[in-house]
């Protein structure tokens, strides 16, 4: 890696960029759209890592692309999983009160319109996929290309999908292999997409989508891993999230199949996998190979 890389400059950096893009969707103050609009952006600038459209501009980086270039559909990337939030800690689902160390949207807006806050930024994603206004020099080829993919990894062969898996599996019994499944679809597949949408905008050619989707897929599943441990371990203050929670409702995670020691190892073992397949890339994948560390040292 380039010795003069940083990855907290490089994450400052693209956040501030993501946040000020982020601010300027569903800002619309007619009477009819208030509350709506109010209820998304509670939950869309609420903070976050903002890892999935980093991943996106540093996949389309890593290609010779410019960050403006795929900044939308990075924002639609984390619209998606500001509305996968909303719903998971509905009461029919995780039923959590804290989220980025805020209430939760159902605790502030009710149930009714936390529901409709995730379906609106569900849809105005695509609508943003779709959108060639801001990104007028990327081909409608390659745009749709990636609408496709990332409709598929959110959908039933992928997060929601991964979901359904996850809390109809609730105090059951569970394999290794079905819970790294579950993993895979219901934080993997996104994560995956978000790389894979920044490459295919960037007009990547097939090895370098092969090498990003392999990447992709090892620090999806480290991802769910580390998020996993730090519901065992992490400090709740800082996560901005209840601990403990995954036990309580009999989730089957990593750390209650494996133990925490072998989890840790098992989520290592899947970064320094993931980072063998950017050789390709050589200087230019500096952030995703700092970006896939990170996923598994992080604290929030
Ligand atoms: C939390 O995602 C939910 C999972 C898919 C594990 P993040 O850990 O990316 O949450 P934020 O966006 O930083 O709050
Ligand atoms: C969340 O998984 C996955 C999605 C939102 C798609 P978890 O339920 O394990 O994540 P946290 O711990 O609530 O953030
Ligand atoms: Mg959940
Ligand atoms: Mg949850």
């Amino acid at each position: 890696m380039s010795p003069d890389f940083s990855l907290p400059d490089y994450l400052k950096a693209k956040t501030a960029l993501i946040d000020e893009a982020l601010a300027g969707y569903f800002s619309e103050d007619s009477p009819r759209c208030r509350l709506i609009c109010k209820a998304a952006r509670y939950s869309l600038l609420s903070g976050g890592k903002r890892i999935r459209p980093v991943l996106c501009i540093a996949a389309a980086e890593a290609l010779g692309e410019k960050a403006v270039d795929v900044l939308p559909a990075a924002c639609a990337l984390e619209m998606i999983h500001a509305y996968s939030l909303i719903h998971d800690d509905l009461p029919a689902m995780d039923n959590d009160d804290y989220r980025r160390g805020q209430l939760t949207s159902h605790k502030v807006f009710g149930d009714d319109i936390a529901i409709l806050a995730g379906d609106a930024l569900l849809t105005e994603a695509f609508k943003i996929l779709a959108d060639r206004k801001k990104t007028p020099k990327v081909s409608p080829g390659r745009m749709l290309a990636a609408s496709r993919e990332v409709a598929e990894a959110a959908g039933y062969r992928g997060m929601v999908g991964g979901q359904a898996l996850d809390v109809r599996m609730e105090g059951k019994k569970g394999e290794l292999e079905e819970l790294c499944a579950i993993h895979r679809l219901k934080t993997g597949a996104l994560l995956r997409a978000s790389l894979r949408c920044g490459a295919i905008l960037a007009g990547a050619d097939k090895k370098a989508l092969d090498d990003l989707s392999a990447y992709g897929d090892r620090i999806g599943l480290a991802f769910q891993i580390a998020d996993d441990i730090l519901n065992v371990e992490g400090d709740s203050r800082l996560l901005g999230k209840e601990t403990g929670s995954d036990a309580k409702r009999g989730k089957i995670t990593f750390p209650a199949l494996l133990g925490l020691e072998a989890s840790h190892k098992k989520a290592q073992e899947l970064v320094d996998e993931a980072v063998s397949f950017l050789g390709a890339f050589k200087d230019q994948a500096a952030p995703l190979e700092a970006i896939a560390r990170y996923i598994v040292n992080r604290r929030t």
